[in-house]
């Protein structure tokens, strides 16, 4: 428990440092890539008026935005991060397109939500499973919350399964990236980490067994743009 805090504490410290440029380095270092990523990881979720969506690990709101442009203002989308800074920002952008009263922000750890069990329709978590403290208590907390036959979704970082691309993909990823990221953000640790975490993260059919372990069922997951991200969807039944 001890661990678990101080490596929260230590993701929430980076993140902190680098929310000011998250949002910049995201688009610049995907190519404008990870709005797609985005888009179709939200297309997994069954939307429909009334229905009310969690999206763990929220940071500055892009999934939660993109839920929200799709459906009608009955929708309710709680967007949650354990990061005061990446939150703050994430508020502001709500604000600006005047989503306040579709979205709302709260700040929790993934580890122990503090929902119901059974409070949404649909959870989401984009590039945050991965930083969990404990991912396996997380998946499960997702689980918990999520209603019978709502969707749990994951998008996450992975390694593309082409041999030849991916020794070039890991060179931008392991070099270049850090780099550019460090530069821009001022924080090279961060920029380090962010290929350290995913090359440590367990690989697709790990994640699908540990959703699978957490009482998902029809755990299935998809590849996009070479397998450099997958989506990774299950069912609470
Ligand atoms: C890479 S960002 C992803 C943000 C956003 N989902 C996106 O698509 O851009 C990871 C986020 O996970 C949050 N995070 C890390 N560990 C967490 C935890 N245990 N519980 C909740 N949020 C966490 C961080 O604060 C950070 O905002």
């Amino acid at each position: 428990m001890k661990s678990e805090n101080s490596k929260s504490r230590q993701i929430e410290v980076m993140f902190s440092s680098i929310a000011h440029r998250y949002d910049f380095l995201n688009r610049l270092l995907s190519g404008g890539r990870d709005r797609y990523w985005r888009e179709k990881a939200v297309d997994r979720l069954n939307l429909f008026p009334g229905a009310r969506f969690l999206d763990l690990a929220a940071g500055t709101g892009d999934v939660a935005l993109e839920i929200a442009k799709r459906q009608d203002s009955d929708m309710r989308i709680l967007a949650s991060d354990l990061t005061l800074k990446m939150a703050v920002l994430g508020r502001k952008k709500i604000l600006n397109q005047n989503l306040d009263r579709i979205i709302e922000f709260h700040l929790s750890a993934a580890e122990n939500l503090p929902y119901k069990e059974k409070s949404f329709d649909g959870v989401t978590c984009a590039f945050g499973v991965r930083n969990f403290a404990d991912y396996h208590i997380g998946i499960s907390e997702m689980t918990r919350v999520t209603n019978k036959n709502g969707k749990v979704v994951i998008l996450e970082f992975t390694t593309p399964q082409n041999k030849l691309f991916r020794s070039l993909y890991y060179f931008y990823f392991t070099r270049i990236l850090p780099l550019i990221g460090g530069i821009i953000s001022g924080n090279f640790d961060a920029y380090s980490y962010l290929p350290d975490s995913v090359l440590s993260f367990p690989d697709r059919e790990k994640l699908k067994s540990i959703m699978e372990e957490a009482g998902l069922k029809d755990v299935s997951y998809k590849n996009l743009t070479f397998g450099i991200v997958s989506i990774h969807e299950g069912t609470k039944r």
